[in-house]
């Protein structure tokens, strides 16, 4: 029995915790006032690290500045502040945790296929927590939220990858 319990709390151990409604309501509240911005947000990024531009076929090799305003360019900043969104707005509901697993393996597979790699995701991660630093109501707490959410998200991308 007491073997069980170990066990038990060893596996819990290994998978990240959920974010708290508190966590979540931080996340929530301080993405609420980037995620109108979603070209800045990739442009961000890109000019950050440009091996992440590189991978896309239809900027790769382009000038930032000459890119950044073009239809496509709007269009996959939407994608990507979309899908942000999707996750965020399903956080700090334990029910939603599935649904969750689900979205965020789906797009580690789907990067796979891109040759996107693990490092790069890291790099993506960096350069939004960035932004969001510079741009959102920023302090410990939000951040601690903010890499939690981060922790548990990005580790099951990263694994499928
Ligand atoms: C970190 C390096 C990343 C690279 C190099 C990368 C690259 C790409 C490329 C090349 C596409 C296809 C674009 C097209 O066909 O027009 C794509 C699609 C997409 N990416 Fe990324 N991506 C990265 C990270 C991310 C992250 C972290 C997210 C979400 C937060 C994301 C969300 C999406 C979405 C929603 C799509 C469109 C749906 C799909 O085709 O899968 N990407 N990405």
């Amino acid at each position: 029995m007491k073997f069980f319990a170990v066990l038990a709390l060893c596996v819990v151990g290994a998978i990240a915790a959920p974010l708290t409604a508190d966590e979540a309501s931080l996340v929530q509240s301080s993405w609420k006032q980037v995620s109108h911005n979603e070209v800045d947000i990739l442009a961000a990024v890109f000019a950050a690290y440009p091996d992440i531009q590189a991978k896309f076929p239809q900027f790769a090799g382009k000038d930032l500045a000459s890119v950044k305003d073009t239809a496509a360019f709007a269009t996959h900043a939407t994608r990507i502040v979309s899908f942000l969104s999707e996750v965020i707005a399903l956080s700090g509901n334990p029910s939603n945790a599935a649904a969750v697993g689900a979205l965020v393996s789906k797009l580690g597979s789907d990067h796979h296929a891109r040759g996107v790699s693990a490092a790069q995701f890291g790099e993506f991660r960096t350069a939004l927590v960035s932004y969001l630093s510079n741009h959102v109501s920023w302090g410990d707490n939000v951040a601690a939220a903010w890499n939690k959410a981060l922790d548990n998200t990005m580790s099951i991308a990263v694994a499928h990858l």
